[in-house]
């Protein structure tokens, strides 16, 4: 049974606590939350003592696993409290944001690295919740892809709403590796969440483009991924699950699935990610998106960020990383 602390009391958090506690193998043990009605609530949901501060949850409380469900512009010095007292730790994404996970910039990594490196050198379980690889559209692509489906893949197109942003980067990283390097059209001096056309490319010579923004609705689907091979192209679409795969130059179906009617596949992920997150911890191995994943998403939008102040200009994700010097 892994004990778990949660640190939040609010929706987010008390929706993974509800999916860790209900695991067969987990348990909440305690609850920490600054804000004493919220605390009240998550102590009363969980049957669990609570703590208003990480330190004296830290003193009186032993779990082994601390979901740290709070927000981007606040997750790092809590982060870094929870490795040096020696707990894994699941928390959100994206990793760092002091402006908002919709306005994530190069100075962001700055701020996450040493949480980072103190990560790598601890030996410690270090997760986040990029809870759409659980989804099964998303993990049909990567499968295809991985597998050699679509034959040697050309390029990769894709958009999304804001508010699936670092999913959308992370699909794109998980299942066709971290690229070298981006360029971007968009103004981050922008006071509202600024749009952003990004053109990528990776090492082995693939192509791929990326825009964003919160403009558009969900009508079309927040999110699309599109991913182009020698001899098949398949994509993944929005959060109710929808996947196509077809022969390249021709569009004739191989394969159409399609989420039943009132199943959609966004709320089981988070339940299949509290799952693979707990048969880590069992099987003593990595988690299901690791702090390498997580920092990769957070150094692909660092280089979009200084892509786009440059007007442009190609940025290496290398260099990016350099300058952030982990
Ligand atoms: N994976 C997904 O699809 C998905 C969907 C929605 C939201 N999210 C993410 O979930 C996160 C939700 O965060 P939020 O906005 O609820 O967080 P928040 O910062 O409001 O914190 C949540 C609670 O934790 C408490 N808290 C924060 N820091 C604390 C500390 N150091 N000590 C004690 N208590 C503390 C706060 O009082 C608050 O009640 C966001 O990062 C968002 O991006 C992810």
């Amino acid at each position: 049974m892994t004990k778990c602390a949660l640190i939040s009391g609010r929706g987010m958090g008390l929706m993974h606590g509800g999916n860790f506690h209900n695991h067969p193998d987990a348990e909440v043990v305690a609850v920490c939350d600054m804000d004493p009605e919220l605390l009240a609530k998550a102590e009363e949901q969980f049957g669990a003592p609570g703590y208003s501060s990480i330190e004296e949850l830290l003193a009186n409380c032993d779990a082994e696993l601390v979901l740290l469900i709070v927000n981007e512009t606040r997750r790092i010095p809590p982060l870094r409290q929870l490795l040096a007292a020696g707990r894994n730790v699941f928390t959100e994404k994206p990793l760092c944001g002091l402006e908002g996970q919709h306005r994530v910039r190069e100075p962001d990594l700055a701020v996450a690295a040493p949480a980072i490196s103190a990560w790598r050198d601890s030996g410690l379980k270090f997760g986040i919740d990029f809870n759409y690889r659980f989804m099964h559209h998303f993990r049909k692509l990567h499968d295809d892809v991985a597998e050699g489906r679509l034959g040697e893949i050309r390029m990769v197109h894709a958009r999304a709403h804001f508010n699936c942003w670092s999913h959308v980067i992370d699909q794109i990283l998980w299942t066709m590796g971290t690229p070298e390097w981006v360029s971007v059209i968009g103004n981050p001096k922008q006071d509202r969440d600024w749009e952003r056309l990004i053109h990528i490319g990776w090492e082995n010579g693939v192509i791929g483009s990326l825009s964003g923004t919160n403009l558009w609705g969900y009508d079309d689907h927040p999110l699309r991924v599109k991913i182009l091979g020698e001899t098949s192209y398949a994509e993944a679409r929005g959060l109710e699950g929808w996947y196509c795969r077809r022969k390249a130059n021709s569009s004739e179906h191989e394969e159409l699935w399609e989420a039943e009617d009132g199943n959609p596949e966004m709320p089981e992920s988070f339940k299949r990610m509290a799952d693979g997150v707990i048969k880590a911890m069992h099987a003593d191995t990595a988690f299901p998106a690791d702090g390498e994943a997580a920092w990769n998403e957070l150094l692909f939008e660092a280089a979009v960020h200084r892509s786009a102040l440059q007007n442009g200009a190609r940025v290496f994700l290398s260099d990016v990383e350099h300058a952030a010097s982990v």
